[in-house]
């Protein structure tokens, strides 16, 4: 196993992450399952991609003549939750800071889109992925899904605990005030240029939050009375520009009637027009300029953050595996996702291989038909897999290698390791339901080392950031024999019973996912 893992690390498939990495996993699916199946924090629940497709849609107000969308929601609260980073000491930064009421409450931050984009998006946090991530994503997405251009995203943003110092420009403050936030920021003056432009591309501002800026409008079209920024306010274009140099500009923050709240007109002018004037005259500078510079803004984040690798999708994904130990047998649940692919008549065969060095292999159907994102031709996947396969659990199991029509997809000779040291055991039991006792027997492997096993759960504190919660499963005073090549350890839970099983082999942490969850227990 060791030297396996070091192999992955001195060769990195060309494309894609190396599999197993649970946070690479979990960001994975984040960025790329968007829609359909494993979108969503649990099995039932949609996926952020849902909530912009179509761009136009409002989750506040269905109507569709609200004159608000998500999307705009969506980037302006990335915005808002970055501008408060201070290059010089490295605090502030793009960390879920705007999920706290204090720092909503602030006159930078008045509206009601912080709040709605936590509340659409944090539910898709969890121990691998931040609230910070979620809300990276989802500026990522309305970009991208709503006429933009693509933006690499990484994972790895750390949330914040506390507020952070205010710091969010407002359309009042004079053009040296925006120049000296954004270069605090660490973004120049023609970059403050770029990423405002970029931004209103969406959206526009509202007459309840700002009625000294944008009068009621009295527009059963626009209810909520927004005076947009550019006619094509749902989707990303260079109209922004286009429409500012021809003077036919209707943004409220250029041609509004009192010059003190004009900002746009004073930093768009800023460089005498040059910027607006190479993004009105090449759409496609203006979305290369905004993925570069959008990426940038999502990846500013608090000194010390270190940020994962540029997310792109595994092209063969086994995620989601489940397997237990009945017994002789072990019970291997497993989905994999074909990236890139609609076609659910593809001969897909997992191929594995066991302790004793033989390799076994079963064809997988196609199931869980669905694409992960709608939205975009780029984003689609097929799902294979397989429920409760049945194999020889004293064999075991050590890597998968898949082939998709013939082709072989081993992540370059490394294959896909797969852990079977500690497993779940079907022997645990449940003495009680109500209240909750029940005996979680953990299988562990006959010579391996294990220097600790542990149940794991995820909860969420008040402030949405997931809590860790461990509980050691103690060796066994007389060894119980599972089958010839494991023996059980045992412990009894009384609160809850969704846990994953992890371990320490060799004094070195597993990836516990690769454990599964307390299930299907029956009773003592
Ligand atoms: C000097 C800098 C900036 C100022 C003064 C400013 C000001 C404003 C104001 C007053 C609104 C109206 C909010 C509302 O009524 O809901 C707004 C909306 C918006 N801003 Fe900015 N902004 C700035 C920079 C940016 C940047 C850099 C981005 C993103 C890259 C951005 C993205 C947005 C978006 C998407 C909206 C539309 C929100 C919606 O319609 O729901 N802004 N901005
Ligand atoms: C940024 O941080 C430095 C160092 O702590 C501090 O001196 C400076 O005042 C901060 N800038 C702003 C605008 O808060
Ligand atoms: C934010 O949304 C939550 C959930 O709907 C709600 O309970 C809370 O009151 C809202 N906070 C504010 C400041 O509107
Ligand atoms: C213009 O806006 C500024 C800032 O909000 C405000 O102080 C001022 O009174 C406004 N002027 C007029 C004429 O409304
Ligand atoms: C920039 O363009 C706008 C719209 O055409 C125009 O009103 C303004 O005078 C220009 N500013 C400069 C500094 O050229
Ligand atoms: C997706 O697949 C099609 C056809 O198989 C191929 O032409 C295209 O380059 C692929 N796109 C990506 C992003 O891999
Ligand atoms: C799907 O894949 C199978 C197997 O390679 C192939 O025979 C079939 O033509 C493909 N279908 C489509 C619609 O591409
Ligand atoms: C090989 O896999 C099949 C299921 O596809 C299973 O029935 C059989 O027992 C396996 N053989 C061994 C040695 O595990
Ligand atoms: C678990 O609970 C059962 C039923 O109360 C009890 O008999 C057993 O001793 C407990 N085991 C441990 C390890 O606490
Ligand atoms: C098990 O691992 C621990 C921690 O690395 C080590 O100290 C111990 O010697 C190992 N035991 C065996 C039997 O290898």
């Amino acid at each position: 196993m060791f030297i396996l893992l070091l192999a992955a690390t001195l060769f990195p498939t060309a494309n894609g992450w190396t599999y197993p990495n649970l946070q690479l996993d979990a960001l994975d699916t984040l960025r790329w399952d968007q829609i359909g199946y494993n979108s969503g924090p649990n099995p039932n629940s949609p996926g952020i991609g849902t909530f912009i497709a179509p761009c136009t849609f409002f989750t506040s107000d269905t109507s569709g003549n609200s004159g608000r969308s998500n999307a705009a929601d969506w980037i302006r609260t990335a915005y808002h939750d970055m501008a408060t980073y201070n290059q010089t000491d490295g605090t502030g930064g793009l960390d879920a800071s705007i999920r706290f009421g204090a720092e909503q409450a602030r006159p930078e931050n008045v509206g009601d889109a912080f709040n709605n984009t936590i509340n659409v998006v944090s539910g898709h946090a969890n121990r691998y992925v931040s609230v910070a991530d979620t809300l990276a994503v989802a500026a990522v997405m309305a970009f991208e899904n709503c006429g933009g251009p693509q933006i690499a995203f990484r994972g790895g943003r750390v949330d914040a605990t506390e507020p952070n110092v205010p710091g969010v420009p407002q359309p009042q403050d004079t053009l040296d005030a925006h120049i000296a936030d954004f270069a605090r920021s660490g973004f120049t003056q023609t970059e403050m240029i770029s990423l405002v432009a970029c931004g209103h591309s969406f959206g526009g501002v509202q007459h309840a939050i700002f009625p000294d800026i944008v009068p009621d409008l009295d527009d059963p079209t626009d209810t909520q009375s927004v005076q947009h920024f550019d006619t094509t306010f749902t989707n990303f274009d260079n109209n922004i520009a286009s429409e500012y140099i021809a003077g036919t500009t209707q943004n409220p923050l250029v041609v509004g009637s009192n010059i003190t709240t004009n900002s746009d007109q004073r930093i768009f002018g800023s460089d005498g027009n040059a910027t607006m004037l190479s993004f009105a005259n090449s759409a496609e500078l203006f979305a290369s300029t905004c993925s570069t510079l959008i990426a940038r803004m999502l990846d500013t984040v608090p000194s010390g953050v270190q940020l994962t690798e540029v997310v792109t999708p595994l092209p063969v994904k086994p995620t989601n595996l489940v397997h237990i130990l009945d017994g002789d047998n072990m019970v291997f649940t497993l989905d994999v996702r074909i990236w890139n692919s609609t076609n659910t008549s593809m001969a897909v065969v997992m191929l594995w291989d066991d302790h004793n060095g033989a390799t076994n292999s079963t064809t997988l159907p196609a199931r869980r038909l669905g694409t992960s994102s709608a939205i975009n031709d780029l984003y689609k996947a097929t799902w294979y897999g397989v429920d409760e396969l049945t194999f020889d659990g004293v064999a075991g199991i050590t890597t998968m290698r898949f082939t998709v029509n013939g082709d072989l997809e081993d992540q370059n000779g490394l294959g896909f390791p797969v852990q079977d040291s500690v497993l779940f055991s079907t022997s645990s039991c449940s003495f009680s339901r109500n209240p909750i006792l029940a005996r979680i027997d953990v299988a562990v492997r006959n010579g391996v080392n294990a220097t600790r096993v542990f149940l794991e759960h995820t909860s969420f504190d008040s402030t949405g950031a997931p809590v860790v919660t461990r509980i050691d499963v103690p060796p066994p005073t007389q060894a119980v024999a599972v089958n010839s090549a494991y023996s059980v350890w045992s412990t009894n839970l009384t609160d809850n019973l969704f846990y994953t099983i992890g371990a320490e082999i060799d004094g070195t942490l597993i990836n516990p996912t690769w454990a599964n969850q307390a299930q299907n227990f029956k009773s003592c």
